[in-house]
C-alpha cells in the first residue's frame, strides 16, 4: 500500500487524510484503540498483515501479507451508543459503491450479510468489526475495521477457510489496486456517513444494504447465547436491525449484538 498513491485518490475531507501504514501489526482494530484517544476524526490505520487479526465475538480473522486491506478507521462521532452498530451498515455500503466503482462487474456479485460480512457470490470476502468506547454514556471514540479479501489465491486461506472464503481475485480472475478500492472506500464512506450523522438515518446507507442483501427472503438459522432459531428475513428496518418472521408465524426484529447468522435454504 503507498500512502501517496491513495492520497492523490482520495477526495475527502476528513475520512483518510490522515493514514499510518505499518508492514505488520497484531491488529488494526487493537492498534486504532490503543491511538484512537489521540487521533484525529477520519485517521485510517492500516496493515500489510495482521498476525492477530479479529472478527466479531472474537473469532480469528486471516489477515495475509500484501493481498488484502486491513484497515480501521477511527471516529469521534456524536451518537447515542446504541446507535453505534449502525456504523458498520454505512462502511458495507461504502464497501459496495467502492467495489461497484472499481468493477461494476464486482459491484453485481457483491452481497452484504447482515449485519457485518461482505459476500462475493456465496462465499465470504470481506467483513467489518466496529468496537467502541463509552464513558459517562458518551462516546469517546469508534473505530469500524474493514477486511477486504482482494488477491488472496486458495493457498493464502488457512486451511479451514478454504471453500468458505474468497477473495476479489478468486471470483473474477484479476488483481486488484488496493491503493485503488482504500481510496474510493473513504470517497464513499464520508458522505454516507455525514448523512447518518446530520439526519439520524441509514438513508442511502440502509438502501444500498437492502439492495445487495444476502439475507432478505431467505430462511437463516440464528443463533444467540447456545440457543438456536429458524426465520424467514422479511427486511431491514429503519435502525438497520433485521426483520423476520419466526417459524411459528410471529414478525419480530432482531439487533445485530451478538446474534449470528447462518443462511439455511442454500442450494449449493
Ligand atoms: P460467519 O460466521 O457467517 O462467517 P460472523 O460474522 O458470525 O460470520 P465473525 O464473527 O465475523 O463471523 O468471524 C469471522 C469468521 O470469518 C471466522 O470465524 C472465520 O470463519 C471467517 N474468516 C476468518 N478470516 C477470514 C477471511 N480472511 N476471509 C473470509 N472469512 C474469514
Ligand atoms: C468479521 O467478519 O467478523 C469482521 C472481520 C473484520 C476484519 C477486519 S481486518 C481490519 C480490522 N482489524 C481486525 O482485527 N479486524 C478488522
Amino acid at each position: 500500500m503507498k500512502q501517496e498513491v491513495i492520497a492523490r485518490l482520495t477526495r475527502t475531507e476528513f475520512i483518510g487524510k490522515k493514514i499510518i501504514i505499518h508492514q505488520n501489526i497484531d491488529s488494526t482494530n487493537c492498534e486504532a484503540k490503543r491511538q484512537a484517544s489521540h487521533l484525529e476524526e477520519g485517521t485510517v490505520i492500516i496493515s500489510e498483515v495482521q498476525t492477530a487479526g479479529r472478527g466479531r465475538l472474537g473469532r480469528e480473522w486471516a489477515s495475509p501479507a500484501g493481498k488484502g486491506i486491513w484497515q480501521t478507521i477511527v471516529l469521534k462521532p456524536n451518537l447515542s451508543p446504541p446507535k453505534v452498530p449502525q456504523l458498520t451498515l454505512v462502511a458495507a455500503a461504502a464497501v459496495y459503491l467502492a467495489v461497484e466503482k472499481v468493477d461494476p462487474n464486482l459491484g453485481k456479485i457483491l452481497k452484504i450479510k447482515w449485519p457485518n460480512d461482505i459476500y462475493l457470490r456465496e462465499k465470504k470476502a470481506g467483513g467489518i468489526l466496529t468496537e467502541m468506547q463509552v464513558s459517562a454514556d458518551q462516546v469517546r471514540w469508534v473505530v469500524v475495521g474493514i477486511g477486504l479479501n482482494v488477491n488472496l489465491t486458495e493457498n493464502d486461506f488457512p486451511e479451514d477457510l478454504r471453500g468458505k472464503a474468497t477473495s476479489f481475485l478468486l471470483e473474477t480472475g484479476r488483481s486488484y489496486d488496493r491503493n485503488i478500492i482504500t481510496a474510493e472506500i473513504f470517497n464513499a464512506f464520508e458522505p454516507l456517513y455525514l448523512e447518518f450523522l446530520e439526519t439520524g438515518e441509514l438513508g442511502t446507507s440502509l438502501e444500498i444494504c437492502r439492495q445487495h442483501s444476502a439475507v432478505i427472503g431467505r430462511k437463516v438459522i440464528l443463533s444467540h447465547g447456545g440457543s438456536e432459531k429458524e426465520a424467514q428475513v422479511l427486511d431491514l428496518g429503519p435502525q438497520g436491525e433485521l426483520i423476520i418472521r419466526l417459524i411459528e408465524g410471529d414478525i419480530t426484529s432482531v439487533v445485530s449484538g451478538e446474534v449470528s447468522l447462518k443462511v439455511s435454504d442454500h442450494t449449493y
